[in-house]
């Protein structure tokens, strides 16, 4: 095995300025803020306008993400964007992303995961750094599902909001950076959560659009209890492969998806409030960009300090489920 590793040399985010309240909420479905905020954890959630695409929130991500990490585009090697929510089919949210900050010298590419997009690119990223193909590169999770949602579905419509998180992964020789990924997926869930239309199953098409088959069709119960299992799964997978327990721990970074879900992990790993990071309140679920922009905040607030072990964990349709083991280094 190579002894090459990958640390995070800088990290960065970005949301749409606009702010759905629970309470804008109430005036587009039968709900309420006591009902969401007892269900969910969240109180608001930002909302992209009808100018803004993924591109545009991953770019200023990214910007950030190389300030912090103080380096100029023209380091990076790769960039890797996980999103379901690319500005087109193709070309890819990363080939844009790589044009506005003109990372000349990079290959960009699009990672496919839903709302685990972000550790499985963080896994690919990895692995293609020990494997010397690669120096410096660009990962991002950035998703608007608010173009994916059913404003007239209270069972979705309440949960998502959009943004994008940036990490910045370097080639080093210390023991530091990423010491284990585990991802893996259960395809014989695919139903749970999906958009059914729209793609090459059922391309666009005037029954597509009124079946409403183009916006996200969830089973949110189903989802909750494989998403606590996946994770629990996930996290001492990655924790055993990186030879550490729960104990080592120093802050939990789960996907910010539901505050019961995130509990249940907390609880089974026997961690005290201060070790778990939550932000679904202000933000909602970003989907894959939920964990990036979480580091970012935790990062920017003093809550990751050098040397602490950051557990990161997600989850998402397919269903897919990870969870990475850093040693925080900056
Ligand atoms: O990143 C992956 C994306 N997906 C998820 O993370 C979803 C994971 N699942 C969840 O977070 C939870 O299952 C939900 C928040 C979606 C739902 O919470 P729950 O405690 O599992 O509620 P439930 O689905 O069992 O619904 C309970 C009731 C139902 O009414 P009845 O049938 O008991 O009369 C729902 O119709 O709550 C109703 N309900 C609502 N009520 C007010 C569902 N959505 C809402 C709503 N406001 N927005």
């Amino acid at each position: 095995m190579s002894n090459i590793s990958a640390k995070i040399i800088g990290a960065g985010f970005g949301v749409p300025e606009k702010i759905l309240t629970n309470k804008d909420l109430e005036k587009l479905v039968d709900t309420s803020d006591e009902w969401i905020k007892s269900r969910t954890g969240m109180s608001e959630r930002h909302i992209a306008d009808a100018n803004t695409a993924t591109s545009d929130l991953a770019t200023i991500a990214a910007l950030r993400a190389l300030e912090t990490a103080k380096i100029s585009a023209e380091e990076l090697d790769v960039i890797i964007v996980g999103t379901v929510t690319g500005d087109m089919f193709f070309p890819s949210t990363a080939c844009f992303v790589q044009n506005n900050i003109k990372a000349v010298k990079a290959a960009a590419f699009d990672l496919s995961a839903a709302c685990s997009g972000f550790i499985y690119g963080l896994s690919v990223a990895k692995a293609m750094i020990a494997a010397g193909e690669a120096k410096t590169i660009l990962v991002i999770g950035a998703d608007c599902l608010s173009k994916l949602t059913d404003w007239t579905d209270r069972n979705t419509c309440v949960l998502f909001g959009d943004g994008a998180g940036a990490v910045i992964l370097q080639a080093t020789e210390e023991a530091a950076g990423i010491l284990s990924t585990y991802i893996f997926s259960d395809a014989s869930k695919t139903h749970l959560l999906q958009v059914p239309g729209g793609g090459s199953r059922k391309p666009f098409s005037e029954e597509v659009l009124k079946d409403k088959s183009n916006y996200i069709k969830m089973e949110g119960n189903e989802i909750f209890k494989n998403a606590v299992k996946g994770m629990e799964r996930a996290i001492d997978s990655a924790l055993a492969k990186a030879g550490l327990k729960y104990e080592d721990v120093s802050l939990v970074i789960p996907h910010q998806a539901n505050i019961r879900i995130i509990e249940s992990i907390a609880k089974r790993m026997k961690l005290p409030a201060e070790k778990v990071f939550i932000n679904l309140d202000k933000y909602g679920n970003t989907s894959s960009a939920s964990i990036p922009i979480a580091i970012s905040e935790a990062y920017a607030t003093g809550r990751l300090k050098k040397g602490d072990i950051l557990v990161i964990t997600a989850f998402g349709g397919g269903l897919t489920m990870g969870a990475s083991v850093i040693r925080w280094s900056i």
